[in-house]
């Protein structure tokens, strides 16, 4: 009988024997940094010539680790070892199988402070946003193991005398899996787990930002004792074995998320028929957001201010759920901003691993690319803070940027940033509010300040977004909780850690027998 899920607490930075654990972890990994890792293929280490350099954000000349780089052969390689996998892998009790994701997230909970260090040194996470990385892993383990126990048990049909009907959930083969750097562990971790638990065998090509954390991630899987080949890492370019990976009549579905350009493309490469191919590739793709918190004049102001600063800011803003819209409406749009802008000043900017509010961006192009828009937006509005990349720091960091009176047709105000760059919009009322915050090809989330009851039951139906959030802020997703997933150009909605989420990697077979 298995337990009842709840979500990993998140630890309590405040403690003193916290600090202490997560100090000494830092450490720990910090001695660490810089090792070799290998491809894995069918359980065998392969070292490759050619080479992925993982740094720090927070110090870039610090290297992480240098990661194996797959050619095209060892991508075919990979298919091939997932596709023999498969055939017993496939063959395994569903139980069976989710008993390796609760030995895993057991693991992953005894060594949480060193994983969270990984993050911390990889993708440039401060403690908190790291140990919420950390503790998503283990809920997306947790809640799928417990997802492929309540879909292996007898699903409830309709009965009619003289036929015994029966219906079961079959793999639906083999995989691939593209995940983002921004959640390097969670996503990473949740989108393998679930294809696997459900019967798949997968490769696993992750960021390139991020690829040492998914090799200790892969570390776990061989501890807790994973057949070989039903996960094959395999970093590497995602334009070169991306598309290869994708393109294979061997590949029958690809989970991916990320941005909208690549989600489209491989929706489109998955698309079109290979010879040999038997099956129509199936596609997740959960893609890019550009999300909002609208502000009405019934809203408690200090907290929607204090969301807005979270949700913008968080992470430099490096989250498909950012804040990167707040739509305020015009009787209190002063006094939000005033408090908006004096908050977010307060934010200190420095290293991960000294725990900044404020950390680094993933990369040098992301740094490139959000100053080009920051220079767009000096157009585009006001700017009320920030606006200045602080390269001499050693790192990729850039100020929390607000720009205010800032039209909803600009361009900061339509495409996605990813970083920490707030576009304050003016509305009249919150009709227009409402309009404003629908007026994006995104969906992904939004939220809304109100006390007014008929504002909230509007919203709840007419704004337009994959997960709404009323008087809190628009990041921070629990598995189980809120199951995640945008509209629109954010994706297929695939509702991450909700129990939808199974289905996608799985087809389901009817049996009737006449008695
Ligand atoms: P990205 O699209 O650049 O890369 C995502 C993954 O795709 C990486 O592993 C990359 O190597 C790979 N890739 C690149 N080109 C490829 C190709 N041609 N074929 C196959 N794979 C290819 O995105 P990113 O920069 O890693 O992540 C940031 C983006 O992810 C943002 O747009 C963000 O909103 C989105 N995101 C969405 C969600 C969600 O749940 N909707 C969650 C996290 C991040
Ligand atoms: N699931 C993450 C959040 O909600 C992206 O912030």
């Amino acid at each position: 009988m298995v337990s009842d899920f709840v979500n990993e607490p998140f630890l309590n930075l405040t403690d003193e024997q916290v600090v202490t654990h997560f100090k000494k972890a830092l450490e720990q990994v910090g001695s660490q940094l810089g090792g070799n890792y290998p491809l894995i293929i069918n359980g065998e280490e392969i070292y490759t010539e050619e080479k992925i350099t993982s740094l720090n954000p927070s110090l870039s000349d610090q290297v992480v680790g240098y990661v194996a780089k797959a050619s095209l052969e060892q991508a075919e390689l990979a298919l091939s070892s997932a596709e023999k996998a498969f055939g017993t892998w496939s063959k395994v009790k569903p139980q069976e199988r989710a008993e390796y994701l609760f030995k895993a997230a057991a693991i992953m909970r005894e060594r949480k402070y060193e994983l969270s260090s990984w993050l911390i040194y990889e993708a440039g996470k401060n403690w908190a946003e790291a140990d919420a990385d950390t503790a998503e892993a283990i809920d997306f383990l947790e809640f799928y193991a417990r997802e492929m126990h309540r879909l292996a048990s007898p699903q409830p049909l309709v009965k009619i005398p003289g036929e015994q009907n029966e219906l079961v959930y079959l793999p639906l083969g083999v995989g691939v899996v593209i995940p983002p750097w921004n959640f390097p562990l969670a996503i990473m971790a949740g989108m393998t787990a679930a294809a696997i638990v459900a019967g798949n065998t997968v490769v696993l090509k992750p960021a390139s930002n991020t690829p040492v954390i998914a090799a200790i991630f892969m570390n776990i899987l061989k501890e807790v004792g994973l057949p070989e080949g039903v996960v094959n890492y395999l970093p590497g370019s995602g334009g070169t074995i991306g598309d290869f990976l994708v393109s294979s009549p061997k590949t029958r579905f690809i989970n991916f998320t990320g941005s909208k350009e690549v989600g489209l493309r491989i929706n489109e490469l998955a698309a079109k028929m290979v010879a040999g191919q038997r099956h129509i590739k199936r596609v997740t793709a959960e893609m890019g957001g550009k999300d909002c918190i609208v502000v009405d004049n019934t809203a408690d102001i200090e907290a929607a201010a204090t969301a807005i600063v979270a949700s913008s800011f968080g992470f430099q803003g490096q989250k498909c759920s950012a804040c990167s819209r707040a739509i305020i409406v015009k009787d209190v749009y002063d006094q939000v901003v005033q408090l908006v802008v004096q908050k977010a000043a307060q934010l200190t900017i420095g290293t991960a691993v000294e725990n900044y509010p404020v950390g680094p961006v993933t990369d040098k192009s992301s740094l490139n690319r959000i100053k080009s828009y920051i220079e767009t937006g000096k157009n585009e509005g006001d700017l009320l803070l920030g606006g200045n990349t602080l390269e001499s720091m050693g790192g990729y960091y850039i100020e929390p940027t607000i720009f205010g009176n800032v039209s909803p047709n600009a361009v900061i105000a339509q495409e996605e940033i990813f970083g920490p760059v707030l576009a304050v919009i003016k509305a009249d009322d919150f009709n227009q509010a409402l309009e404003i915050a629908n007026n994006t090809e995104y969906g992904l989330t939004g939220a809304l300040f109100s006390q007014d009851r008929s504002h909230l039951e509007r919203a709840r139906s007419e704004f337009h977004v994959g997960n709404l959030y009323f008087n809190r802020k628009c990041t921070g997703a629990l598995v189980g909780v809120h199951p995640f997933g945008g509209f629109n150009m954010s994706g297929t909605d695939s509702k991450a850690g909700g129990r939808d989420y199974l289905l996608l990697f799985t087809q389901a077979k009817v049996v009737s027998e006449k008695l």
